[in-house]
């Protein structure tokens, strides 16, 4: 049975749409929504970048992309149909050129959407440019990819620049976590079920931790990354997000403002992070590959490709309870997961011989997504009263069949949902900064204190600062597999 819920027809422009990013995910995940009958059949797509490019040649392009990227089953002839929807045009972003062509080629009464799939230094004159060459209407949308600035003060200004040509309901600033099922489900689970919210809080939650484990390096990106490092390209912004939907209070509806207020005040009641509490680790070199310094021209690179660390929300549900955040590349698996670890029992009838247990919660994002809960039970046989911790264990492709396991792309539900108007699933302004603001002082101290990365080696789980930093507080990380 088809769920989708149809959208209106529209004019897609991707700025960079030769770009990596267009190639990857935008591209084919806009055939897969075509597929499965989303995207109107009138809908169109048009790329535009600097270089010259007949419609044809893009189509060319387009098909390589999906045909590398991404293809779905499809009936014949639909491949060609969706490439007659597609077509090229060359634009200047910092001149007059190809504007008022491009503009000849939108619909007075299509959604009108602009997707800049470019780094943020552009997205100032492309605003601009909409404006002046009149391609923005009133309804218009534009898309804007991270980073979103590098600190506080860039993202102001970017917002500021923004904001002198669109208003905000207009900005659909991407997170692509946001559009991962299952970070959407973390609000199902929290908010849909009685079973978990009257215990989601410091009284009854020991601390709750957040990974993304990756096993790719920084690969051909070194140059982007080695100006960023794990704390702005991940922390910032992913594992914030997953914080706040963890951490937040009740929306009092699924919707944008309601959403983002509680996840702002999340963010705003963040402590400052203690230096000590901060584990930055660097991937070295092993016998089969190179180190990270080895993919980055800085041959004394300090920026890190690891982060753990320990962060404590001042309000009135979490105070005490600690979260701990770790991200990095180069690790043993490929694991992106939240588990919230419950307290003890108040008091243990079995006695000290039964041992310390616990319940905890996890919810695997990537991959296998899905569920576990542990739950005590006593040990099966004779040996009196023992108790184990046995998981009550889902995946949402078991359980849900092939709707579970056939879910798109986080990138065609957050295009899909520009096109509806719905920026529940996008960060909004003051989100950002915010977040900015509480992760430039941990990068700030690092400067300032000439902190050096710790090296760990790849396929492990980081470096051993980053074990210590829960072991010292008697808690352990959950492995990463
Ligand atoms: C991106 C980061 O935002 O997210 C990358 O820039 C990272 O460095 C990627 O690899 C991870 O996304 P995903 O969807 O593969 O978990």
């Amino acid at each position: 049975v088809s769920r989708v819920i149809p959208v209106d027809t529209f004019d897609l422009v991707i700025f960079g749409g030769t770009g990596d990013l267009a190639r990857r995910k935008i591209l084919p995940g806009l055939f897969r929504r075509y597929c499965a009958g989303q995207m109107p059949p009138e809908a169109q797509i048009i790329g535009a970048a600097r270089s010259e490019m007949t419609d044809d040649e893009y189509r060319a392009f387009v098909r390589e992309a999906v045909d590398e990227f991404g293809s779905t089953p499809h009936e014949p002839g639909q491949f060609d149909a969706f490439l007659g929807r597609v077509g090229y045009q060359r634009v200047d972003a910092k001149g007059s050129d190809g504007w008022e062509d491009l503009g000849a080629r939108l619909r007075d009464d299509a959604v009108r959407a602009f997707y800049f799939s470019v780094g943020p230094a552009l997205f100032g004159d492309l605003a601009e440019r909409l404006r002046t060459f009149g391609l923005a209407t009133q309804d218009t949308r534009i898309v804007v990819e991270k980073p979103f600035g590098h600190d506080l003060q860039s993202a102001r200004a970017l917002n500021r620049e923004l904001a002198e040509h669109f208003n905000e309901g207009q900005i659909y600033r991407i997170d692509h976590y946001l559009g991962k099922e299952t970070v959407q489900n973390l609000m199902a689970v929290r908010f849909g079920n009685m079973l978990f919210e009257p215990l989601w809080n410091a009284q009854h939650v020991d601390h709750i931790q957040i990974t993304v484990a990756e096993t790719v390096g920084v690969g051909g990106r070194g140059g982007y990354y080695d100006k960023s490092g794990a704390m702005r390209d991940m922390i910032q912004n992913h594992l914030m997000q997953l914080l706040c939907l963890i951490a937040m209070e009740p929306p009092a509806r699924f919707e944008p403002d309601s959403v983002r207020d509680e996840k702002l005040k999340v963010i705003r009641a963040l402590d400052p992070v203690e230096p000590h509490h901060v584990v930055r680790g660097q991937y070295a070199a092993d016998e089969n590959q190179p180190g990270y310094r080895a993919h980055v021209e800085d041959p004394r690179s300090t920026t890190e490709s690891f982060v753990a660390l320990k962060a404590h929300i001042s309000n009135w549900r979490w105070a005490g309870t600690p979260f701990y955040l770790r991200t990095g590349k180069m690790l043993r698996a490929r694991t992106s997961e939240i588990a919230v670890v419950f307290k003890d029992a108040p008091h243990s009838i079995f006695g000290a011989e039964a041992g310390r247990h616990r319940n905890m919660l996890a919810i695997r994002l990537q991959p296998n997504e899905g569920m576990t809960l542990d739950v005590t039970i006593k040990e099966p046989g004779p040996g009196g009263m023992r108790l184990v911790d046995v998981p009550l264990d889902m995946s949402f492709a078991d359980a849900l069949g092939p709707d579970g396991a056939d879910m798109p792309d986080a990138y065609e539900r957050l295009i899909m949902d520009v096109i509806r108007g719905n920026q529940t699933l996008f960060m909004r302004g003051d989100e950002v900064e915010a977040a900015w603001a509480w992760t430039d002082p941990i990068i700030e101290s690092w400067a300032r204190r000439g902190d050096v990365p710790k090296p760990y080696d790849p396929g492990g789980s980081g470096p051993d600062d980053a074990l210590m930093l829960m072991h010292r507080d008697g808690r352990r990380w959950r492995d990463i597999k």
